[in-house]
C-alpha cells in the first residue's frame, strides 16, 4: 500500500485524459501498484491514459509492458471461411486471438433479435458490440462478464463461447493443465484438458501477447464500426473477408441442415418449394456489397484501415495472401503461421479432422469452389439473380450451366 499516493496522483493525471470505467475494472484486477515511479511517469507522456498504467511483475517477465499495439478485426459473415482465416492470427504467438466474443452479447439480447435490423434495438445492440470490442482490445476480458451466462463467479467461467478456438486460452498460463499435456493446442484437445477459464488470467495473457485479433460475423456492415475506427486510442485494422455467396450458401446448407431443410429439398429435386427463405441470403449479399462498397470508397474514417480479402484468393494462394494480410496489419508473419498454412492447405488432414463441422483443416482449394458440385443449378440461378450486384462488385463470374 506504500504506493497508494502515487496511484492517486496517477489517477488525477489520467483523469485529464479520457476516462473509461473499463479501465478502472481492468486496473483493479490486472494492474499492480507502481514500484517504479519513473516507469509510471514515462507512461504519462504516451497517449494511453485509459490503458492500465502500472501493470507489472508477472507480466514484465513476459515481454511487452505496453498495452496492445495492434487491434485487428476479422470482419466476416457466417460460413465465409472465417475460421480458416482466423487461424492466420490465432497461430501467431504474439497475438491474442478471440473467436466471436459478440456471441455472448447477442445471446443477452436474444429476445429482441427479430427487431434488430431496424430501430432502437439495433442501435443498442451495435453499441454494445462496439463497447465490448473496445474493451477487449484493451484486454479487459472482465467486460464480458455482463453478458456471459451463467454469470461468472470470481471471474471464473465454464461457458466461454468457443474457447477452444483460441490458442491463447488453451495454453499455459491460461490453461495450466496443458503443461502436463504438451503439444500444440487444438480445438479437439482443449475442452478435454482445460478446466474453468479464469478471465483475470486471460486478461493478463492478452497484455503479455502484445496484439489483439478478434473475429466476428455479427456486425452487419463495416459502416457500423465507424466510431471504433475513428477512436484515437485504437489502431484498428479491419480485414474484411468476403466469399462467393454461392459458396456461402452451399456451406451453410451443409453445416445447418435443419435450418436449411427447404433448401435441401430444392437441391435434391431441382424444384423450388414454396416455403424457402430467400431473405437470409439476400441480406447476406446486401451486407457484403454494402461493406465492400464503403471500404472501396475509402472514406476518411476508414482510409488505410480496411483490407478486402476474397476467401477464394486466400484458398488458392494462402501463403501469398497471408503475407499481404500481415503487411496490412503491420506485423511480421511468424514462422508458426507459415508452418500452419503448409500443414493445412493440403490433402493431409486425418479423416477425423476433415469431418469436424467447423474444422479448418482441409484442402482449402477444394472447399472454396465446392459449391459447383454441391448446388443444383436451379439454386445457383436463383442466387445469381438475388445477388447479381454483389457478385459483380466482388468480381465473381456468373455461371450459365
Ligand atoms: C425470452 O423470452 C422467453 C419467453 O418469453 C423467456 O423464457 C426467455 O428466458 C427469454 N430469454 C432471454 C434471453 O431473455
Ligand atoms: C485467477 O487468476 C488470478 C491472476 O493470476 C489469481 O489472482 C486468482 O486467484 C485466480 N482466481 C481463482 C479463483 O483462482
Ligand atoms: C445437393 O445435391 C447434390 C446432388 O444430389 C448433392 O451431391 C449435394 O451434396 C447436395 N448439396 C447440399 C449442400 O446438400
Ligand atoms: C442486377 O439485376 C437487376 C434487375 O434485374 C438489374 O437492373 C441490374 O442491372 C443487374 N446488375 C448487374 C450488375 O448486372
Amino acid at each position: 500500500m506504500e504506493c497508494t499516493w502515487k496511484t492517486v496522483l496517477l489517477l488525477v493525471c489520467t483523469s485529464l485524459a479520457v476516462q473509461y470505467t473499463a479501465i478502472r475494472s481492468l486496473r483493479d484486477s490486472v494492474g499492480r501498484p507502481c514500484h517504479v515511479p519513473g516507469h509510471c511517469h514515462r507512461r504519462q507522456t504516451k497517449q494511453d491514459g485509459w490503458r492500465p498504467l502500472c501493470e507489472e511483475s508477472p507480466l514484465s517477465e513476459r515481454t511487452p509492458r505496453s498495452p496492445p499495439q495492434k487491434h485487428i478485426l476479422l470482419f466476416a459473415t457466417t460460413r465465409s471461411g472465417s475460421s480458416f482465416t482466423g487461424q492466420l492470427f490465432n497461430q501467431h504467438p504474439g497475438i491474442f486471438y478471440i473467436f466471436e466474443p459478440l456471441y455472448h452479447v447477442q445471446q443477452a439480447f436474444a429476445n429482441s433479435s427479430s427487431r434488430l435490423r431496424h430501430g432502437p434495438e439495433r442501435r443498442a445492440l451495435l453499441g454494445a458490440y462496439r463497447d465490448l470490442l473496445l474493451n477487449l482490445y484493451s484486454c479487459d476480458m472482465h467486460f464480458l462478464e455482463s453478458y456471459i451466462r451463467p454469470e461468472p463467479q470470481d471471474h471464473l467461467t465454464n461457458t466461454f463461447f468457443r474457447r477452444a478456438s483460441s490458442n491463447a486460452l488453451c495454453s499455459p498460463p491460461v490453461c495450466p493443465e496443458a503443461i502436463r499435456a504438451p503439444g500444440e493446442p487444438n480445438e479437439a484437445s482443449c475442452p478435454k484438458r482445460c478446466q474453468t477459464l479464469n478471465l483475470t488470467l486471460a486478461s493478463q495473457e492478452c497484455l503479455a501477447r502484445g496484439h489483439v485479433a478478434i473475429k466476428t460475423v455479427r456486425v452487419p456492415e463495416v459502416g457500423d464500426l465507424r466510431t471504433l475506427s475513428e477512436d484515437p486510442r485504437l489502431r484498428l485494422r479491419i480485414v474484411h473477408l468476403v466469399r462467393d455467396p454461392r459458396g456461402i450458401l452451399a456451406s451453410r446448407m451443409g453445416a445447418f441442415a435443419e435450418q436449411f431443410r427447404a433448401w435441401k429439398v430444392w437441391n435434391a429435386t431441382g424444384r423450388r418449394p414454396r416455403y424457402v427463405d430467400l431473405a437470409q441470403i439476400t441480406r447476406t449479399c446486401q451486407d457484403l456489397a454494402g461493406s465492400a462498397w464503403t471500404g472501396l470508397q475509402q472514406p476518411t474514417w476508414l482510409k488505410g484501415k480496411y483490407l478486402l480479402v476474397r476467401y477464394e484468393d486466400l484458398a488458392y494462394s494462402p501463403e501469398e495472401k497471408a503475407k499481404e494480410i500481415y503487411r496490412f496489419v503491420g506485423l511480421e508473419m511468424d514462422e508458426k503461421v507459415r508452418s500452419w498454412i503448409s500443414r493445412n492447405t493440403n490433402h493431409n488432414a486425418s479423416p477425423a479432422e476433415r469431418n469436424y463441422k467447423f474444422s479448418t483443416t482441409r484442402d482449402s482449394r477444394t472447399t472454396a469452389e465446392s459449391w459447383r458440385l454441391h448446388l443444383a443449378f436451379d439454386i445457383v440461378g436463383a442466387v445469381q439473380r438475388l445477388c447479381n450486384n454483389t457478385l459483380s462488385l466482388l468480381g465473381y463470374k456468373l455461371v450459365h450451366s
